[in-house]
């Protein structure tokens, strides 16, 4: 279903899809940004509730957002300083985070309207988001066409299948950022949520969160997520690396590095009973935990989104990888195809 979502600041429509599956649970996306705005799912004892941060209204996804459900691109994370060579040749990005570019420029894939078509396939209802990138738009090389598809299936599985072409040698990192809380958007901070990530080793990093090159085991340190652990337990520790993200920032290297489709992260919320379950094709997981978020967005049902009220999980090839030769290649060349697929799977315990 498609109803009027609002226009942009330069005129164009936008659209409010709702994506609801044979277990009455609905996903409402908006192609402005591919922004996943809201997500019903029950708790275990059937009460449905919205576990992701968002707002009413596309004007306040206009006016401000810490990048809430949506896709971003052309290269998700910070790219050190806004430079990197490809070819021998420098490009130059707009700096946007402190000294570093974030998130594919001042205006990325997630102010982007992308166009939408409703499908079905066999494990749902799904919606296909296309956008062309031109070449050197926001200082990247080459026309980048890009396919997202959201389906939202009949269990509970929020799959995202990802791809792009190129004509000229470039960069991309595309990944969907999602802010969850399982307890329901906007009730409390996520730090009771138990976390399990299925990575031996993460990427440390310096104070403005560009990637020092070493990928260093979790052992024996609060990044170590191979058993479950709360949030909250470990955050307040005197450790250098938490204080630089603020709490956790980091990008994970998930153990499963051949590109299969794997169980990566499960999140598990005893209050409400819900658990998630994170499976993705791709060799990074940058763990965020609403670290920035200070009370000043003001979300859904009117309520205030405050210090670490949402997590991200969100699957991607190592922060700063243009920069760093020993990290997974992020380049793309005419002729190969970008893919990565991610599902975001709910259920009870
Ligand atoms: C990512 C970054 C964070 C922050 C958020 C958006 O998760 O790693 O540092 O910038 O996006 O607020």
């Amino acid at each position: 279903m498609k109803e009027p979502y609002g226009k942009t600041a330069d005129g164009r429509e936008v659209f409010l899809y709702t994506l609801k599956n044979s277990k009455g649970c609905v996903m409402k996306v908006t192609n402005y940004g591919g922004i996943v705005t809201h997500l019903l799912v029950p708790d275990k004892s059937g009460r449905m509730g919205d576990v992701v941060l968002g707002y009413d209204k596309l004007a306040d996804y206009i006016k401000a957002t810490p990048y809430f459900g949506c896709i971003v691109g052309r290269y998700g994370n910070r790219i050190a300083k806004g430079k990197f060579k490809l070819n021998g040749r420098e490009y130059t990005l707009a700096v946007n985070n402190g000294e570093n570019a974030l998130h594919g420029g001042l205006k990325g894939f997630d102010k982007a309207v992308w166009n939408a078509t409703e499908k079905k396939t066999g494990r749902g209802l799904a919606l296909e988001l296309t956008y062309v990138s031109k070449d050197m738009e926001e200082g990247y090389p080459g026309t980048l066409s890009c396919k997202v598809t959201y389906t939202w299936s009949d269990d509970n599985e929020f799959i995202i299948e990802y791809e792009a072409t190129t004509d000229k040698d470039t960069v991309v990192n595309l990944t969907q950022h999602s802010y969850f809380n399982l307890a329901g958007a906007g009730e409390r901070d996520i730090l009771d949520h138990e976390v399990m990530i299925v990575a031996d080793r993460f990427t440390p990093v310096d104070k403005g969160l560009i990637p020092t090159g070493e990928l260093r085991p979790v052992r024996g340190t609060p990044f170590d997520f191979t058993s479950p652990a709360r949030i909250g337990a470990r955050i307040n520790q005197d450790d250098e690396q938490l204080k630089f993200g603020g709490g956790y920032d980091h990008n994970w290297v998930l153990n499963s590095s051949d590109g299969k489709l794997s169980l990566s992260a499960r999140v598990t919320e005893e209050s409400s009973g819900r658990v998630m379950e994170l499976l993705t094709t791709e060799p990074g997981l940058q763990f965020y935990v609403g670290n920035f978020l200070d009370g000043s967005n003001i979300g859904k049902g009117g309520k205030a989104y405050k210090h670490r009220y949402g997590f991200c999980m969100e699957t991607q090839h190592f922060p700063d990888s243009p920069n760093q030769s020993a990290f997974p290649s992020t380049v793309l060349k005419p002729g190969q195809v970008y893919r990565q697929t991610t599902v975001y799977r709910f259920m009870t315990k």
